[in-house]
């Protein structure tokens, strides 16, 4: 399987396996890190599963939704490679993967 390497908002960094065929929110859930709420369960209407994703994956990534980039507005933990992780389907392309958590707001 796959790895994705995520990185808490305490700097310890996890390399996981992940299904393919999940989101990247559900790969970090099922892995029993419970930083990440995603209080809407995947359906982009929360923000709470913000994760930044490491830049040398940007282009390897789906294209933005308009939804996804407004909730992300909303967040004051935006940056260039902040995306909701529910967004991001995890394939074998995504092999290694790293992505950090965002702070709550
Ligand atoms: S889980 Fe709610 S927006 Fe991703």
């Amino acid at each position: 399987m796959p790895k994705l390497i995520v990185v808490t908002r305490e700097g310890e960094e996890r390399e996981i396996e992940g299904e393919v065929g999940l989101s990247v929110m559900e790969v970090i859930r099922d892995a029993g890190i419970d930083e990440i709420l995603a209080l809407c369960g995947g359906c982009c209407s929360c923000a709470t599963c913000h994760v930044h994703v490491d830049p040398a994956f940007a282009d390897r990534l789906p294209k933005m939704s308009e939804d996804e980039n407004d909730l992300l507005d909303s967040s004051a933990d935006r940056d260039a490679g902040s995306r909701l992780s529910c967004q991001i389907q995890f394939t074998s392309a995504l092999d290694g993967l790293k992505v950090r958590i965002a702070e709550e707001d």
